[in-house]
Formats: C-alpha cells, structure tokens, sequence
C-alpha cells in the first residue's frame, strides 16, 4: 500500500496510474477507521475486482483528512479523533491500495481560497439546518478529492443519508464524471450504528444509544401494520419515542424522499423510496441514523 502525505508526489502517482489505464475507486474518509468504512473499502474492493466497463486493472484509494471547512465555529474539529497509525493499518488490512493522507490542511487548501462549493436545497433541511455550511464544506472537499484522485468511482456510506443524497446531487448538477456507490450502515451488535463519534459517548449514554435504532424499527414495523393513519402521524410517533429516551434529546425525526429529501407530498408512500432521517444528541454527542 503506498500512502502519500503530500499532495505534489500524490498527483504523480495519480498520473502514472492514468497512463497505465488504471480504475480508481475512491472511499474518501476523515480517518478513526472503523467496520462501517472497512465495509465500504471492501465494496470498492469488489466493484474495482468485478472489472468495471472493461477496465482490466484497478486500484481502491482512500483520503484521510479531517477537513476544517466541514465544522463549524463550535464543532469538533480539534477533538475530532485521529488515529493515523491505526487507520493506515485498517487500510492496509482491507486491500486499499493507496492512501493520501495530507497531514497539513495546506496540502488540500490554498492560504486564500476564493471559490466554493454551495448545494442550496437538501442541504437546508434535517443535519444542514443545525450544521449550517456543513455540507458546502463537505462539497468542497469532495469536490477537491475528485480532482485530486479522477476517480471513476466514489464509496459513501449510507449512514449519513444525507450526506449521500448531497454528493449526488452535485455530482448530477456539476457532471462530474464519477460514479457513487452506497455502502449499507454497519452496526454494533446492539444496533448502534457505528460512528467515529459514538467514542465520545459516556457508559451512561452508550448503553441507552442503541434505543434509536430500536425505535426507527418498531416505527417502521407499526408502519408497515398500517397502525399510523398518515405519515405525518408516523413522524409524530418517532419523534415520540425519541423523546422519551431517558437522557435523550431530539434534534428532528423526518421522514423524507430518498432521493429529494423532502417530506412526502401525498398519502401514498412506496416504502423503497421513502427514509426516515433522526438526529438525537446525548449530552454534547449527536448521532444520527436512518432506516
Ligand atoms: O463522511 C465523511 O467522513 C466526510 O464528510 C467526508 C465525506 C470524508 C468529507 O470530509
């Protein structure tokens, strides 16, 4: 595995591969490596082995950056965990065959940048509304990451819904030639979607986290019963019982169109198409999860 620190040699090797007609896939991360990324560098293993669009040879790449445009003033950015030793194993364990892990954000940032990336509709709703210029820096970086590694394909996780729904949507609005794979929420046994944040949860809070997950499942299922008369009341219901998680409080229950994110418009819900996006913070620590 051949890891790059600096973006100068990193682009070398970028062109070199280009001109051996090498396959790029890309699962960009921000490090604290966990099974929920593992599992989608194992997804960009596979579909680079499956020969995408007759390519005969490829290579999975990940990023490693913490990306400062991402956080806000009162965000995590400097407790944001980092665990470089560590994740260069992971990768190296999960056959990722390159890294670039620029440790300085000068490597991805000129000193005066002056042109940005901005998503003005999913973004305002759900996380975007309490995270604002959250996700036009991650847009940004994104963005940057695609140029810097010409991928032909990019892995993200569907934990964070929107998130995925956001590249998508810049990748269609700004043609990038690029093709993004979802990768499926791994879990811990208790449900507990994995997340580099879930570290920062007291024992207290860890052991009452898992009734999120718990909760979007029996919402669905009294969905599914045909126990809510709208889907307004099945809202409702989740919140509800997000509410009453001891220690818990709500940032939003929404249920939204998987592909707009905006609240159903009629009566008539095709199960595949709809998700239900939570936000639920314990003390300072704010997780999320979908179904
Ligand atoms: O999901 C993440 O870890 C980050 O938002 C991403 C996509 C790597 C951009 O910094």
């Amino acid at each position: 595995m051949q890891v790059f620190y600096e973006k100068a040699p990193f682009l070398e090797f970028v062109k070199d591969s280009q001109r051996l007609g090498q396959y790029r896939a890309l699962v960009p991360t921000m490090g604290a490596l966990h099974r929920g990324h593992t599992s989608l560098m194992d997804l960009a293993r596979s579909h680079v082995d499956s020969g995408p669009h007759g390519y005969a040879d490829g290579l999975v790449g990940t990023s490693i950056f913490v990306n400062p445009t991402q956080f806000g003033p009162n965000e995590d950015l400097d407790a944001y965990p980092r665990t470089l030793d560590a994740d260069l194993e992971a990768c190296e364990r999960a056959g990722v065959d390159f890294v670039f892990a620029p440790t300085r954000p000068e490597e991805v940032y000129p000193e005066d940048p002056s042109v940005t990336v901005c998503e003005d509709t999913l973004s305002l709703r759900h996380c975007g509304a309490k995270r604002p210029g959250h996700f036009d820096g991650v847009c940004l970086v994104v963005a940057k990451l695609f140029h810097l590694f010409q991928a032909q394909a990019a892995v993200f996780g569907e934990k964070d819904f929107q998130q995925l729904a956001v590249i998508r949507r810049m990748v269609r609005d700004l043609d990038f030639p690029i093709e993004i794979l979802s990768g499926a929420t791994v879990r811990e046994e208790d449900g507990l979607a994995l997340s580099s944040r879930n570290t920062y949860l007291s024992a207290e809070h860890r052991a009452l986290a898992p009734q999120i997950y718990a909760e979007l499942k029996s919402c669905r299922e009294c969905w599914d019963a045909g126990k809510y008369p709208s889907w307004q009341a099945a809202e409702e219901g989740l919140a509800d019982r997000l509410r009453a998680i001891p220690e818990a409080s709500l940032d939003y229950a929404h249920l939204v169109d998987s592909a707009t994110l905006a609240s159903p418009s009629g009566s008539q819900l095709p199960p595949e198409k709809y998700r239900f996006l939570v936000a639920v913070r314990f003390g300072k620590t704010r997780l999320i999860d979908n179904l």
